[in-house]
Formats: structure tokens, sequence, C-alpha cells
């Protein structure tokens, strides 16, 4: 859930963390990367990752070397951590960039598209100033600047509870 939407309820626990959204998106999210991806990625960035739940799935099963990149630097134990904003220009360094409702990071996050391979998975409308955009609007507006800039992008419903479970796989355009 965004930073921005703020729920009155305590959120569940994963592995004995509390998390806002569906507590299992972090390893149900690393499953799905590692069936796609396999062993064609090696160093991944986990932008906008909070504690780094999502990072140390990637790690303990797949055997990423993953960054978690989030200024709020609060990350659990053992994960490797840069507590600085993300930035797209920054996205070649990594053989994928991972933001899972990345928040402030949208933006930064979609650009990295140009550049490297992206699993992104928008929660809130940090993408376009001017509009309110709900989610399927959001995806739309998304789509439209991936399509200008030649991004190849599948959408995808990932295997966690929604609403906010539609994002997107993105590959850089191609190289003529
Ligand atoms: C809604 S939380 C999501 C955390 C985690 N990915 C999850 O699914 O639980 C959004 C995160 O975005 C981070 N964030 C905000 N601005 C950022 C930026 N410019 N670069 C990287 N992370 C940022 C916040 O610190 C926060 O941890």
């Amino acid at each position: 859930m965004c930073d921005r939407v703020k729920s009155r309820q305590r959120p569940p626990k994963a592995n004995g963390h509390r998390f806002h959204g569906d507590p299992d998106r972090f390893q149900l999210l690393a499953e799905f990367i590692g069936e796609r991806f396999g062993n064609s990625v090696e160093y991944v960035a986990d932008v906008a990752g909070g504690q780094g739940m999502l990072a140390r799935e990637l790690r303990k099963r797949l055997n990423y070397r993953v960054e978690v990149v989030d200024p709020r630097g609060w990350t659990l134990k053992g994960v490797e951590s840069r507590a600085v904003p993300y930035l797209a220009k920054d996205a070649s360094y990594y053989d994928l960039v991972v933001g899972l409702h990345p928040d402030q990071a949208l933006r930064e996050v979609v650009h990295s598209a140009l550049r490297t391979a992206t699993v992104i998975v928008p929660c809130c409308n940090f993408w376009r100033d001017d509009q309110r955009l709900g989610r399927d609007a959001l995806a739309e507006s998304i789509v439209g600047w991936f399509e200008q800039n030649h991004v190849r992008y599948e959408r995808v419903e990932f295997p966690f509870k929604g609403p906010q479970n539609l994002g997107f796989v993105t590959a850089p355009p191609e190289a003529h």
C-alpha cells in the first residue's frame, strides 16, 4: 500500500514483520521472477524495497545478488542496501530492476526500462502530477510511455492479492 494511503488497521505479519498489503507478495513475486528470469540475471535492484523482504527472498531462493535502494535505510539484518533515492541513470548497473509498490521512485523505475530489464508493480499515481489516475488509468499511462519509447513490455497480473497486483515485465528497446 502506498505511503499516501495509511491504513488504520494493523498490517498483517510476514515472517514476524508487519507490512501493508498482501504479506505473501514478496515470496510470490520472487518465485515469479525466478521462473521468468532464472539464471539470466545475477545482479538485481529492489528499488523502494523498504525493509528488504523481497531482496531477502530473491537472494535466499535464487541466489541473486540483490541490493535495496531506498532512502529510508530500514533494511533487515543481512540485506544489502543503499539509503539513497533511486535514479534511472543507475539502471544499467543491474541485470534487473524491480519496483514493487515503489511510490515516489515509480518514474525512475519506469524510465529504467530504457536501459535494463524491469519488473514494475505500481501502487499509486506517482507517475503524473497533473492528473488523478486510478489503477487502470495509471497502467494505461505507463503503457503509453513504453510505446512511445519502444520499450518491450508485457502486462502481468502478479500471483498475489489485488488490487495492487497489476504491473509489467519489460525489456529495453531493441538495438538497430
Ligand atoms: C509503499 S513502500 C513499499 C515498500 C516495499 N517495496 C513493499 O512492497 O512493502 C514505498 C517505499 O518507497 C520508498 N521510496 C520513496 N521514494 C523513493 C526514492 N526516490 N527512491 C527509492 N525508494 C523510495 C519509501 O522509502 C518506501 O520504503
